[in-house]
């Protein structure tokens, strides 16, 4: 099925000079940016973004991490996107991801691994609306 579903290049990655190589890996596995931005999340809005953790012990620090330098985000199109950009993504913690996966060659550590991804349909429609107005959607 065809879906959009939204990526954020995280701060980590885009202050490593980062950015082009993971949107270059992206298009090379098919996935097409149908709309794309740099922005810098304050600590407000990286919260209503990962609004669903804000119990999470976890969260505090991510929310440092998240607003700690710009991230660049991407809506990104393609048959089975959500799966397929999970897929190329790897497991949350890049030493548990796959080799040749995104967070495995480029994250850090739990927290800072490199990149995000919607983890179904319903949710990807819910973030690209955040990042993402109609008129900013080439598709
Ligand atoms: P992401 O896929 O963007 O979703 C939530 C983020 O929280 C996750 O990637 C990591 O950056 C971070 N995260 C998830 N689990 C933990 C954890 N146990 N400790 C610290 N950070 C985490």
């Amino acid at each position: 099925m065809l879906q959009t579903t939204l990526a954020i290049i995280k701060p980590d990655a885009v202050a490593r000079g980062l950015a082009g190589e993971i949107l270059a890996a992206v298009e090379a596995e098919g996935l097409r940016p149908v709309a794309l931005k740099m922005l810098r999340l304050s600590k407000a809005q990286a919260q209503g973004f990962y609004a669903v953790h804000k119990e999470r012990p976890f969260f505090d620090s991510l929310m440092d991490y998240m607003s700690s330098g710009p991230v660049v985000c991407a809506a990104l199109r393609g048959e089975d996107a959500v799966a397929r950009y999970r897929a190329l993504m790897g497991a949350t913690n890049p030493t548990q991801a796959e080799p040749g996966t995104l967070r495995r060659k480029y994250g850090q550590n739990l927290e800072a691994n490199a990149v995000h991804g919607s983890d179904c349909p319903e949710n990807a429609a819910v973030e690209l609306a955040y990042f993402f107005n109609a008129l900013e959607m080439t598709e």
